[in-house]
């Protein structure tokens, strides 16, 4: 028999379970474009209510629901408040500036998370010749920033920046529900700091496809159009909608395995020879390795840990990611731990 891949590269890797397929297969179903599938409507409900925001829009991707608030919030030459290495940003082909025509304005952060303060220090009063600052975005767990939770406290002080201001504030919340596991805030709690948010269902949530934006319903207006106009008018996505219940439902609870298998993972590596953890700590379920202590490159090593079975994500010549997620077992996490050391000795 062949040997199972384990596939660390992303939590985006994780495949429906027969379960969830049930549930699809299920779905009543009808023109989503017209506002007219069940399923959907039912969704978009739940998620809205859960967060404690008005309403919600289903979309099919984070980069999607990202560059639809982005677009609902700006004119062209505006600026996003943000940190440097914030999805939008490093990951999304430039398309706050080929969509919306806006640039960003960087916050100097840790692990993605920064302080009114700094928010301040960059937030521009307006005048003739200045940029405006039109909106405060936070990510929420921070992918770059290693699986980092935005703390509570921060983002209070951020949101009264906000609404001082009266600039909004968005929530990249892609694996929010990390967060909310791994903290033990609630849905309602991260909602009420923010004017939006999304969050991804085909991350840790292990669907196949989808991302809800939630937030006022004017917004939600808005962004229903430009969501129309991006193309993702989509149809009878309810069979897609009744796995984003199904993994509300079931998934949620379950991510806390995935931040233990994450800290057992960064345990077993710790004494790799040449291997160097970039954060000090893992609160989810992502893991920084810098390899530049070997004398491999992360594409070499990562070549070397396809010939045995494991997937790890290449960030740059000597950076690589590993994450967890359902599809991975503590067992997975071992073999991967020493299939590293092999890798690299
Ligand atoms: C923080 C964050 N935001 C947005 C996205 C984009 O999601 P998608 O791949 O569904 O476009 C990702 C994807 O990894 C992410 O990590």
């Amino acid at each position: 028999m062949s040997r199972r891949f384990i596939d660390m590269r992303s939590d985006t890797a994780t495949r429906p379970t027969p379960a969830m397929r049930e549930a699809m297969t299920r779905a009543e179903v009808g023109d989503d474009s017209s506002g007219e599938d069940p399923t959907v409507n039912a969704l978009l409900e739940r998620a809205a209510s859960m967060f404690g925001k008005e309403t919600a829009l289903f979309v099919p991707t984070g980069t999607q629901a990202n560059q639809i608030a982005i677009k609902v919030y700006t004119n062209p030459g505006d600026e996003i408040i943000a940190d440097p290495t914030c999805h939008p940003y490093r990951s999304e082909l430039g398309a706050a500036a080929l969509i919306s025509g806006v640039q960003f304005s960087f916050v100097d952060a840790e692990r993605g998370v920064y302080s009114r303060e700094e928010a301040e220090s960059v937030h521009r009063a307006l005048a003739e010749r200045t940029p405006r600052s039109a909106i405060i975005w936070v990510e929420n767990t921070h992918n770059a920033g290693g699986g980092q939770i935005f703390p509570l406290e921060k983002l209070k002080s951020l949101r009264a920046l906000s609404l001082q201001k009266g600039i909004p504030l968005h929530i990249d919340g892609a694996r929010i529900f990390n967060a909310i596991v791994a903290s033990g805030v609630s849905p309602r709690e991260w909602g009420e700091q923010c004017d939006s948010l999304n969050f991804c269902l085909s991350k840790g949530l292990g669907c196949p496809v989808g991302s809800l934006l939630l937030g006022p319903k004017e917004f939600i207006r808005k962004a229903w159009k430009c969501k129309k106009f991006l193309g993702g008018g989509w149809r009878q996505a309810g069979i897609l909608a009744a796995a984003g219940l199904y993994a509300l439902e079931n998934h949620v609870e379950r991510l806390a395995e995935d931040h233990e298998n994450a800290r057992r993972f960064a345990e077993l590596t710790a004494d790799v020879p040449g291997v160097r953890h970039m954060y000090e700590n893992t609160p989810t379920n992502i893991v920084f390795l810098d390899v530049s202590g070997t004398n491999l490159s992360a594409p070499e090593i990562s070549g070397r840990l396809k010939e045995r079975g494991v997937g790890f994500s290449v960030f740059g010549n000597s950076t690589i990611r590993a994450v967890t997620h359902i599809d991975v077992a503590r067992e997975d996490v071992d073999q991967a731990a020493k299939a590293l050391a092999e890798a690299v000795a």
